[in-house]
């Protein structure tokens, strides 16, 4: 029998979960969940980059809600690893190893960095080390592919770059060369209120008709979505139209699963509120089953716990043997 291929991915535990980690991230994982052998990562650690954000008691919920958010959006703990990434100290292990490779240049390249930095007085210097854990958490797992939105590409291509160095001076590490799998559409969500920016976690959270949350009520959805910013023409169409249509269109695309010639058709001659109502069933026919498994979740707090510690068992093992045989190739004595 052929082994499945290893996926590893991971959300980080900041902001408001929106439609755009939705569709770049969790519906691709669980929509390939049987074809792969699976896991998934609440990167705890990367949430600490910017630390002034910081609150303890807040942090802690926002762990478990993403956890629980995995789940509440189709992963299956029967099929897939969910862990916690503070829980597998191998993570930071091996990022340190690879920090010792990663020439300063590289880092200081990163299009997330400049403009994460660009936005800050004072940047930690995890900002700028943020590529070389994430490199840690994708080569610890010997991971084939890694499904993200669009904006992630660079990180993969800087963690091929690592692997390869790494493999060149020291053979025996062999590590695993990953792929991107980046869906077709709605690999680059756009803001409801402004399309020329990628919807984002931090500003859903303080702006409010930016994003649609995974968790925002029906009322706050309807208006992000019926007062999203379209444009002065009428006609719904993929190749002629301006970047807020085309937003709500490739909403339309993913969520619907009709092809591009059936949706021009169905809304042709209607102008964009037909549009606009359409996108919000979708949305809603999506996001109510996920807000429902997540309120039943949150009720079982004991079951997420002692899903998350067996996730974490599970991929200490794995992520165990990989840094023995890099730490092995170094000639540390293990
Ligand atoms: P994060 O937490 O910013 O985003 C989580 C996932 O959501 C995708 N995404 C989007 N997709 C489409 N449209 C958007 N507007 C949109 N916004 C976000 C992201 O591409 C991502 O897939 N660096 C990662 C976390 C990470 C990771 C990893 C991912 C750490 N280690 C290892 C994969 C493998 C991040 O910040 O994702």
């Amino acid at each position: 029998m052929v082994s499945k291929q290893r996926v590893f991915s991971g959300v980080q535990p900041t902001g408001k979960l929106h439609l755009g980690n939705y569709i770049g991230a969790l519906k691709q994982w669980a929509d390939h969940q049987d074809e792969y052998d699976n896991i998934f990562c609440v990167v705890d650690l990367h949430a600490i980059t910017i630390p002034e954000a910081i609150n303890p008691k807040l942090f802690r919920a926002k762990i478990l809600e993403v956890a629980a958010l995995y789940i509440a959006c189709g992963i299956d703990p029967a099929k897939s690893t969910i862990f916690l990434q503070s829980q597998v100290p191998e993570h930071s292990e091996l990022a340190w190893v690879l920090n010792c490779l990663t020439p300063l240049g590289w880092l200081q390249r990163m299009t997330q960095f400049k403009d994460k930095a660009g936005k800050s007085d004072s940047i930690g210097t995890g900002l700028l080390d943020y590529p070389v854990l994430m490199a840690a958490d994708i080569l610890l797992y010997d991971t084939q592919k890694v499904p993200v939105g669009e904006d992630q590409k660079q990180h993969i291509e800087f963690t091929r770059d690592l692997a390869q160095r790494l493999n060149t001076m020291f053979p025996e590490a062999k590590l695993v060369m990953p792929a991107p799998m980046i869906p077709p559409a709605g690999a680059r969500v756009m803001g409801l209120d402004d399309p020329t920016v990628k919807m984002s976690k931090s500003i859903g959270e303080t702006k409010k008709g930016h994003s649609v949350g995974l968790l925002d009520t029906p009322g706050d959805i309807k208006k992000a979505i019926m007062s999203a910013q379209t444009d002065s023409d009428n006609e719904a169409r993929f190749d002629h139209c301006g970047p807020g249509v085309r937003n709500l269109l490739d909403l339309y695309l993913v969520l619907s699963g009709l092809s591009k010639h059936e949706i021009e058709e169905k809304f042709h001659g209607q102008g964009y509120g037909a549009l606009k109502k359409g996108v919000l069933e979708q949305v809603m026919a999506a996001v109510e089953p996920v807000q429902a498994r997540f309120n039943e979740l949150t009720k079982d707090q004991a079951y997420l716990e002692e899903t998350l510690r067996q996730g974490a068992d599970r991929a200490r093992g794995i992520a165990a043997s990989t840094l023995k045989r890099v730490k092995e190739a170094i000639g540390f004595v293990v």
